[in-house]
């Protein structure tokens, strides 16, 4: 099936607030998303954006059974290794299921790839859960590591409460 991948604009983000959602729902974690398109576009179209998009584009005439042409992203942003440096991490990869086996996920994954190439990048990492098997598949037969495996590696969170009090006992100046 043809398709294009392009970088996202603000006109997208009705369209990527929706695979989102399809994504925590394909994570089973539906109610963790609290993020509205109008953040998106808050925080990803400003003027120091936190994050870069690319979406999946395909033509109308396989439009999606409710309308849809935007049909896949990926959004991704900059981090540091101090072992290794600039690195780029992939926080979502999503192709809606009717589109998937068609390149699409593999497309975009190969141009973030190039993306951070382009900015110096020596890594590509992301979080995948463990049940989530034939996307540990997709990576592992695109090359990856799994550092769960490997190193013993921990995803370690501070959220609400628990984030809020440490802040308040950040050292006064
Ligand atoms: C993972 C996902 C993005 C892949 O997208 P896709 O468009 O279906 O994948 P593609 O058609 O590009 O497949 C690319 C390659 O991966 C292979 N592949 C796809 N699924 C695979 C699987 N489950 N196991 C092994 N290989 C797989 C394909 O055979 C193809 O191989 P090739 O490059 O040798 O031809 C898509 O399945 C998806 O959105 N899944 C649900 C959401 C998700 O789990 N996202 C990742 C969260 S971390």
């Amino acid at each position: 099936m043809h398709f294009r991948i392009r970088a996202a604009t603000k006109e997208d983000c009705k369209d990527i607030s929706r695979m989102i959602m399809e994504l925590a729902v394909y994570e089973k974690m539906p109610d963790q998303v609290k993020i509205s398109h109008e953040e998106l576009e808050r925080d990803g179209f400003s003027q120091n954006p936190f994050f870069e998009c690319l979406v999946a584009e395909v033509p109308e005439e396989h439009k999606s059974e409710g309308g849809f042409t935007v049909v896949g992203y990926a959004l991704y942003f900059y981090t540091y290794s101090t072992w290794k440096g600039p690195s780029v991490y992939l926080e979502d990869l999503y192709v809606m299921p009717e589109y998937r086996g068609n390149g699409i996920g593999k497309g975009l994954l190969c141009k973030v790839a190039e993306v951070g190439k382009k900015k110096q990048c020596v890594r590509l990492q992301l979080s995948v859960l463990n049940w989530n098997t034939p996307s540990r598949d997709f990576y592992a037969a695109k090359g990856a590591q799994d550092l769960t495996v490997s190193e013993g590696w921990h995803f370690i969170r501070f959220e609400g409460q628990s984030l809020d009090d440490l802040a308040n006992e950040a050292p006064k100046d």
